[in-house]
């Protein structure tokens, strides 16, 4: 008798390292390459400074895994990964300038604005968003020009005013204030939330699938990006600036409403593993067959260290 057929088991680490290649490529590539496209005044330098060389890159792989999922065009995924870490790294760029967190340390290394000054680093991340939209729009028939429109408006909405802009008007107007849950939950969806879930629905909007499905990724990527930042408030509480790559302890330092000071740290982490249980229940309900890499990212981005 043969032996039966063993499957290929699914490890997110091997998915991730193929995945991680081909963005970390394509960024270096794409992001002002000093010999292709060199930008004036060292802007440039502090534009790869800001992208290069540091992330856990969390919202590429969602965006690659749900293009899988939905068996797209890995091309388009590709821009879009890429489109959407460049609104990430501005938007970190930003937030760490003095007129917000001020903040000096980020994926290990002096923050944009304390290497290259603040001025540098406001234009660097306004950079980086208009470059974010170029990478979405490529003029050589590789993306449909429908697909190109709707990827363009699914980002515009998430790191505008409804989404990540209007997440970070908030978390500054609420420093040193009490909020609800029902506040704080608002803040965290625009904040983190809205790039994340785009990150999913981004890679959904490479393929084709039924619309049912489709609601089911936007629940997915709602909830695991609620938790994301769930995990980003207990992190900042339990683990350590060299862990991290960014100062700990900030968030109570600068008396930010968080999911910790609001529910308190046990709390708080079983909130965190319901909102995974709720994600992986929409993956289920999706009906997709190749949801492995979205689970296992949804599960590691909950369970992680840093
Ligand atoms: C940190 O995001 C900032 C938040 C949105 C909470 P990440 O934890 O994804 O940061 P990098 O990209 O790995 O540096
Ligand atoms: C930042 O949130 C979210 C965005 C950059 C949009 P935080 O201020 O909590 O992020 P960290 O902790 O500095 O990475
Ligand atoms: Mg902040
Ligand atoms: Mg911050
Ligand atoms: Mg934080």
């Amino acid at each position: 008798m043969n032996a039966p057929e063993k499957l290929p088991l699914f490890t997110l680490s091997a998915w991730s390292a193929e995945q991680l290649a081909n963005v970390e490529q394509a960024l270096s590539c794409w992001v002002v390459s000093p010999i292709d496209t060199p930008a004036p005044a060292g802007l440039g330098d502090a534009m790869r400074y800001a992208v290069l060389d540091g992330g856990k890159r969390l919202r590429p792989l969602l965006v690659m895994a749900a293009c899988e999922a939905s068996n797209g065009n890995a091309h388009a995924a590709l821009r879009a990964a890429c489109a959407v870490e460049l609104i990430h790294a501005y938007s970190l760029v930003h937030d760490d300038m003095p007129c917000m967190d001020n903040d000096v340390l980020r994926r290990g290394k002096p923050t944009v604005h304390v290497k290259f000054g603040q001025a540098q680093a406001l234009l660097a991340g306004d950079a980086l968003q208009a470059l974010a939209f170029e990478f979405l729009t490529p003029d050589d028939g590789s993306v449909e020009v429908a697909t190109q429109a709707r990827l363009c408006r699914m980002l515009a909405q998430a790191a505008g005013f409804q989404g990540m802009a209007g997440g970070q008007a908030i978390d500054l107007a609420s420093v040193g204030k009490p909020l609800s849950s029902e506040q704080l939950h608002a803040m965290h969806r625009l904040k983190t939330g809205a790039l994340l879930q785009a990150s999913v629905m981004m890679g959904a909007a490479c393929g084709a699938i039924p619309l049912a499905a489709q609601t089911a990724l936007r629940d997915y990527g709602a909830t695991v990006g609620l938790a994301f930042q769930v995990v980003d408030d207990i992190l900042d509480v339990t683990a350590d600036s060299a862990t991290l790559g960014k100062t700990a302890g900030k968030d109570a330092a600068q008396d930010k409403p968080t999911f910790v000071s609001l529910m308190g740290l046990q709390a708080s982490k079983n909130y965190a593993q319901q909102l995974l249980a709720q994600a992986l229940a929409s993956l289920e309900a999706s009906g997709l067959q190749n949801t492995h890499a979205l689970q296992a990212l949804a599960d590691m981005l909950v369970n992680r260290h840093h």
